[in-house]
């Protein structure tokens, strides 16, 4: 019998291009898996395949190493700022945050900018008192709170904020130099674009979007934050003890990790990130423009907040997307459905992406419209 997950009628097996929008997995570069699957039973010539390389061996170590530095010229990362290779996802750091970063008791800052942020918060809620200092939650997470509105506690540990709303596809521009360590989940725009990394105490990203395969949180964390973990706070959740230990505290995940070193060699051969965001800009503002000029198509974000990586759009008659998806899937656009609470369509655009997948979907559209407009 067929699995549903790959249709018989799947373009790739007839050899026609596919390009996966999914908001995450998301699509690799082709070369970086095509390197994965080369070196895969012989890594390095050591007659093992990586999945089966000792982390504390001196091979794996190195891998461990060159990913950190190639991340730390991608970001242009000041030295005190750590790097950690961490299991469990960026919701393991919704708990986490607060259980590394606040004395019992003390508060933190969150702002609520949508689905992503409502869980974050939903879950610090559980480990601390929380102030929430502006919401979307009016506008029906369409737009995004405003710097100037926010309601800073000065009392706080630490702001969190979500640099990218995934579902809702809504993206901060800008990052305010606030008095408060400034905490970003970045899981859905890590690498995106350049950042101003001293405006921030911590950053952590999933691995699965933009920097390889799930298994992996990428966390950068300012030294003074390093202090001593709450009483009880299991080991292998501690970022001070994980700094201490180079991120070896326990196994960690070696495959995933292994991508993202390759991940962070492909977005350096690119030209960085000016040339992931150059690239960004031109590819969501190709699918924004087309949308916008569309009396089929809508989008309902406020232009100044529109997400250049999750591209969220509505068919003005509801009643044709699950045709619209069946269709762009035979056609080898494949994940192209809406968050489960948002609906509509999504295009993910990270940075895997190429124009020519935006060049495909956009003549579908028209081809679609035209059809049924
Ligand atoms: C912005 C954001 N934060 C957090 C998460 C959760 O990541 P994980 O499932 O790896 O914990 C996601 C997943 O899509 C996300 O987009």
């Amino acid at each position: 019998m067929a699995c549903s997950c790959f249709p018989e009628d799947r373009p790739a097996a007839r050899g026609g291009e596919r390009y996966n929008f999914a908001a995450g997995p998301a699509m690799l570069p082709p070369t970086v898996l095509a390197q994965i699957q080369d070196e895969l039973p012989n890594w390095q010539g050591s007659g093992l395949s990586v999945l089966e390389q000792p982390f504390t061996g001196a091979p794996f170590k190195d891998l461990m190493q060159q990913a950190e530095q190639d991340l730390r010229a991608l970001l242009a990362l000041p030295p005190n700022y750590r790097v950690l290779f961490l299991h469990g996802g960026a919701s393991c750091q919704f708990a986490l945050l607060p259980l590394n970063l606040l004395a019992p008791g003390q508060s933190a800052d969150y702002l609520e900018s949508g689905h992503w942020a409502s869980k974050a918060i939903a879950e610090a809620r559980r480990h601390t008192p929380l102030n929430i200092i502006a919401s979307g939650r009016d506008n029906g997470f369409t737009a995004l709170p405003e710097p100037g509105e926010w309601r800073l506690d000065p009392r706080a540990g630490y702001c969190h904020v979500t640099s990218n709303e995934t579902a809702n596809g809504l993206q901060l521009q800008h990052f305010p130099a606030i008095q408060a360590p400034l905490v970003a989940d970045m899981t859905s725009d890590f690498l995106t674009r350049p950042l101003p990394v001293e405006r921030f105490g911590l950053i952590y990203a999933s691995a699965q979007k933009n920097l390889g395969v799930a298994g992996l949180c990428l966390l950068i964390v300012r030294d003074d934050l390093l202090g001593p973990p709450r009483a009880g706070l299991p080991s292998p959740f501690s970022y001070a003890l994980q700094a201490e230990q180079q991120s070896r505290l326990c196994t960690p995940p070696t495959f995933a990790l292994y991508c993202a070193a390759l991940m962070l060699r492909w977005i350096g051969q690119q030209g960085g990130l000016a040339a992931m965001a150059r690239a960004g800009r031109a590819k969501s503002q190709l699918l924004y423009r087309a949308v916008d000029a569309s009396g089929f198509y809508h989008c309902r974000q406020r232009v100044a907040d529109r997400s250049t990586v999750n591209v969220c759009f509505q068919l003005r008659d509801a009643r044709l997307l699950p045709q619209f998806l069946a269709e762009a899937q035979r056609a080898g656009l494949y994940h192209l459905q809406g968050h489960g609470a948002v609906g509509g369509v999504r295009a993910s655009l990270y940075n895997a992406m190429p124009l020519a997948g935006v060049e495909r979907l956009l003549g579908f559209m028209h081809d679609f419209e035209r059809r049924h407009g």
